[in-house]
């Protein structure tokens, strides 16, 4: 049996920033088109008029200030709503392994390796570019590495069910060391003129190394447990798809072709299913609640963190305990924990210990206890 550790990490943000201003603007020119295009209607009461939205209350409701995005201006118009992204030719990247590339390279120089130290790749992440050949095997042969890749994805939770993965390979043999990327482009899935989720989500993409602890060549996180659970549930869907051109009711409009959520209800379920889940992770690789210096959770909104931060340590963390990343990068599902752990985690010192953790849709909540070394 080998010990499994995280020896690198790597972020890549897009260059592109929507602050929340932008956002109300862009959202509420839209409203103002859309309800003068459907005066008759609305005053007909045949159909709602569309409210505007706030950012007293997107800031209020999430802990979010801004986003970065492949591409703002579709994003902004209010006439288009959606980003533009270039329908590339096959012979080039995919949008997806060009930014899943460039956090892979940071992870690996942060790391001390270069792709000949690499065995395997999982691609893991909420959405995947197409169906095959898995964007994974793309990374690896743009990277020329030797060895396996695969996509996986477990929406919010694929990052830690991808270091799940990983840690049981490296624990048993069958491969050195493997890279986990996460490229997320949420932006494309998001429904923006959604006034309940508009404000939600960004594009990043993040890498993590995890190699041998004896092969590792400088500090690392040993990875001393994971924990991955799931238990169904319809309140956060997407029900696009490869059936999608199968069907014959018109699916292009379909509002369920996108992110949908039932926000209210994900909050009151999700929490006690994290809450005790860690609860029970922690009890069973004997680590105490106090023994944690640090918690990189799930970034999707900050009266969630703050709720499982005080359940978690049985007290109000102290600040830079939890650190948050939302408020910049908003929710970019399965790399929001990763983000939090790359830019915070640098500084804990040799055996102090902390804890991953990661959920969301499916529902799915995965989380890891890692120890500092070095
Ligand atoms: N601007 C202004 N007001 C808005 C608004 C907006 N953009 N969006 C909603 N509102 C209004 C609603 O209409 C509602 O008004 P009402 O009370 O008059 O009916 C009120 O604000 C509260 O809306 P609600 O949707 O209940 O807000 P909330 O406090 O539950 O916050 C979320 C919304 C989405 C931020 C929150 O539910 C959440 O974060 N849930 C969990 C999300 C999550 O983790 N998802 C995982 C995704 S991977």
């Amino acid at each position: 049996m080998y010990t499994p550790a995280i020896t690198g990490t790597g972020v890549f943000t897009p260059d592109q920033v929507i602050t929340n201003a932008e956002l109300v603007k862009a959202f509420n020119a839209y409203v103002d088109i859309y309800n003068a295009e459907h005066s008759d209607e609305i005053a007909a009461g045949t159909l709602p008029a569309k409210d505007p939205s706030s950012e007293e209350f997107i800031l209020k409701a999430s802990g979010i200030e801004q986003r970065y995005v492949i591409d703002k201006t579709g994003i902004l118009d209010p006439h288009i709503m959606h980003p533009l992204l270039r329908q590339r030719t096959d012979d080039e990247p995919s949008l997806m392994a060009e930014m899943a590339l460039d956090a892979a390279q940071k992870a690996l120089a942060a790391a001390g390796r270069t792709a000949a130290d690499v065995d395997a790749v999982i691609c893991a992440a909420s959405n995947l570019e197409r169906a095959y050949p898995a964007v994974a095997i793309e990374i690896q042969d743009l990277l020329e590495i030797n060895g396996f890749a695969f996509d996986m994805n477990v929406a919010c939770s694929s990052a830690t069910f991808g270091i799940q993965a990983a840690a049981d390979m490296i624990r048993s043999g069958s491969i050195r060391s493997a890279l986990i990327v996460n490229p997320e482009i949420c932006s494309a899935h998001l429904e923006w003129r959604d006034r309940d989720c508009h404000f939600i989500f960004g594009d990043v993409a993040t890498a993590m190394l995890i190699e041998r602890s004896e092969d590792a060549s400088g500090p690392y996180f040993e990875i001393k447990s994971t924990r991955c659970a799931t238990e169904f549930s319809n309140n956060i869907r997407n029900n696009n798809g490869f059936l999608r051109r199968s069907r014959p009711d018109g699916v292009a409009d379909r509002r369920d072709m996108q992110f949908m959520q039932n926000g209210r209800k994900v909050f009151k379920e999700v929490l006690p299913m994290v809450s005790d889940h860690i609860a029970g992770h922690l009890a069973e690789t004997g680590v105490e609640a106090s023994d944690l210096k640090r918690l990189w959770l799930h970034q999707a909104n900050k009266s969630m963190n703050d709720f499982i931060g005080r359940k978690v340590l049985g007290r109000v963390p102290e600040p830079g305990e939890q650190p948050n990343i939302l408020q910049d990068y908003a929710n970019t599902s399965s790399a929001g924990s990763i983000i939090a752990f790359s830019k915070y985690s640098d500084d804990l010192k040799d055996g102090e210990t902390g804890l991953i953790c990661s959920f969301g849709a499916g529902y799915s909540v995965g989380s890891v206890v890692v120890q500092k070394h070095g």
